[in-house]
């Protein structure tokens, strides 16, 4: 097949009988997400490059070869968004939403991200997120509020086998201290890749995200940040276990995790599905204290988390079936000169709240209710010529293969009556 009959590396189709599925997982996210208080925001799929570059930070593998940057026709620098978190701080900050209502600001989101990956089982270049951002407050308790739905949804889908990962990133007055210590680790370390002999003098924490065993091995070794958090920080990562342990919910403080990003401050987390492979990253999300005022707003604490939905599709399995919704009816026509008329009867039931079609191929008899069983219709109405002319059509209910005559003038009525 021509590569042009082919989505591109990295990208795919979700077609009917996966796409229901994915319905189900937004309607749990929007379902707990509302119950939660959390409202929609929709932010573009491209923005100015520099929205990324300065959120992101510039070591990071998702600024320095993740991107798709691109000049538009305007000769501006656009990237296609990587990650919700810096669109939705662009946006906060832009219309100034802060000023707006009582803080926090509860936002949820979903839509596709792009990352110029190699792809692989759960790695995608498009892939679609859903994730949620809080603006407004540094209180601990949202920390483990927002933990906790991350929590629920996963165990709504049934999700088994989990492990949340946590770790505190300190702040802006206990991490250049640490980044001291780390750097001064790092001089005498040996077996650091070469892009992390880079990092090692730019960006010393950046080492953390580095898959290679050589780099990993070594930081083993290395001092923790959780081990020099100042007084603060100490005391808001200790209630901030301490809440979820009384929530009932499960982590394990990892202090290797310091994740992709630049922005994080204080609480990081990360969700990983034990049937995944090495993409069994399937959420994370963190503190980004500092990252409101970065983009020229007001001092405003914020935390958040964005899930993988190829990801937790794939652990789940066989486990979600969405479900592919019946028709309420299907309209079989004897002859086919009444498909006029079939078409004014599925207008006048549509408009009656009730779900159905009709053939548009001219099929026989046979393959109208071939069709219809595939579409798995509840009932079928048989428009005939004899008895249509006296007003009358056939209601067949699928399930019992009870048959009606029906009137014509009363066939919204009918058919919501068959199919109580
Ligand atoms: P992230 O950890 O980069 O965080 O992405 C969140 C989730 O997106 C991952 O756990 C994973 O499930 C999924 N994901 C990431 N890359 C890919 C890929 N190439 N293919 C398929 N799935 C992928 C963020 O994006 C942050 N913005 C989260 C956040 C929100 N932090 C604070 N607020």
């Amino acid at each position: 097949m021509a590569d042009i009959m082919k989505a591109p590396r990295g990208t795919r189709d979700i077609l009917p009988g996966e796409s229901e599925r994915w319905e189900l997982l937004n309607n749990v996210a929007q379902e707990i997400f509302g119950r939660y208080g959390y409202s929609r925001i929709v932010t573009p799929t491209f923005e100015l490059t520099d929205v990324f570059q300065r959120a992101i930070g510039q070591e990071s593998e998702i600024v320095q070869k993740q991107m798709y940057t691109f000049q538009d026709k305007g000769g501006r620098s656009l990237t296609l968004r990587p990650e919700g978190t810096a669109s939705v701080v662009r946006a906060y900050v832009e219309h100034n939403l802060g000023a707006s209502g009582p803080l926090p600001v509860k936002l949820y989101y979903g839509g596709q991200m792009f990352r110029y990956e190699r792809p692989q089982a759960g790695r995608y270049r498009e892939f679609w997120q859903l994730g949620v951002e809080v603006l407004g407050s540094d209180d601990p308790t949202l920390d483990a509020e927002v933990i906790s739905m991350l929590n629920e949804f996963y165990e709504t889908l049934g999700l088994k086998g989990l492990v949340t990962l946590i770790n505190s990133m300190g702040c802006p007055e206990c991490r250049p201290a640490y980044i001291k210590l780390l750097s001064d680790f790092l001089d005498s370390a040996e077996g650091l890749c070469p892009e992390c002999e880079g990092r090692r003098k730019t960006n010393p924490l950046r080492i953390f995200d580095c898959k290679q065993p050589g780099c990993h091995e070594t930081l083993k070794d290395a001092p923790k940040i959780s081990d020099n958090l100042c007084e603060s920080c100490e005391r808001h990562f200790g209630s901030v276990k301490e809440l979820l342990a009384d929530a009932g919910v499960q982590t394990e403080h990892d202090e290797m995790l310091v994740r992709g990003f630049d922005y994080y401050q204080r609480t990081t987390f990360e969700v990983q599905s034990g049937n995944l492979g090495a993409q069994n990253a399937i959420g994370g999300g963190g503190r980004y204290d500092g990252l409101v005022e970065q983009y020229g707003g007001p001092p405003t604490p914020a935390i958040g988390f964005a899930v993988g939905c190829e990801r937790i599709l794939l652990a789940l399995g066989d486990n979600i079936k969405g479900e592919v919704a019946g028709l309420d009816v299907f309209i079989v026509v004897i002859d086919h000169t009444m498909r006029k008329d079939a078409f004014r009867i599925a207008r006048t039931l549509r408009a009656a709240g009730i779900s159905c079609d009709m053939d548009f191929t001219g099929r026989s008899v046979k393959s109208q209710m071939k069709q219809a069983n595939k579409r798995a219709a509840k009932s079928v109405l048989f428009l005939g010529p004899d008895e249509f002319e006296q007003g009358k059509i056939k209601l067949r209910n699928m399930e019992s293969g009870d048959e009606t005559e029906v009137s014509t003038d009363s066939l919204a009525g009918a058919v919501k009556g068959m199919l109580v």
